[in-house]
């Protein structure tokens, strides 16, 4: 059983694409091992996002992941975070592959719907940026 990071984007909860967002990650037979909707400060954003400190889209990134509302969710299934990224597809929803969440849900490069951790060490540094342990459950 392995475990990763998910962030359904400001854009996508205002547009209320949540649930059938949600409902393709079940059916792609994820569990749901924890799950809130938060706002992040602009401060919280760009500490999440500090890798992409200094690149040219990284200001426009932080004001949209701190403009409303995010539904951020702990995930688990075998290959949790190799197959959440497959489910989610490219970066660029217009370079995405017809059937994935960014195709579908996704608006543009920036407001790509969804965050899916890129590796799995990665992944245990993100759940514990959003998760206590007593918010976590091992489903
Ligand atoms: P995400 O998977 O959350 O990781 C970093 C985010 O930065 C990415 O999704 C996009 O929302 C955004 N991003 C990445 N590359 C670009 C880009 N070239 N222009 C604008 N936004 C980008």
């Amino acid at each position: 059983m392995e475990y990763t990071l998910t962030i359904i984007k400001p854009h996508a909860v205002r547009d209320n694409k949540a649930i059938a967002m949600l409902s393709m990650i079940a059916e792609a037979g994820f569990r749901i091992a924890a799950m809130k909707m938060i706002r992040l400060s602009s401060f919280r954003a760009g500490e999440f996002y500090a890798e992409h400190a200094g690149k040219p889209f990284c200001e426009q990134l932080v004001k949209m992941m701190s403009s409303g509302p995010i539904i951020v969710a702990i995930l688990s299934k075998d290959h949790a975070v190799r197959d959440l990224r497959s489910l989610v597809g490219n970066t660029d929803p217009e370079k995405a592959d017809p059937g994935t969440m960014r195709k579908i849900f996704g608006n543009s490069i920036r407001e790509n719907a969804i965050h899916a951790s890129d590796g799995v060490e990665k992944a245990l540094k993100e759940c514990s940026f959003f998760f206590s342990e007593m918010e976590r459950f091992s489903f």
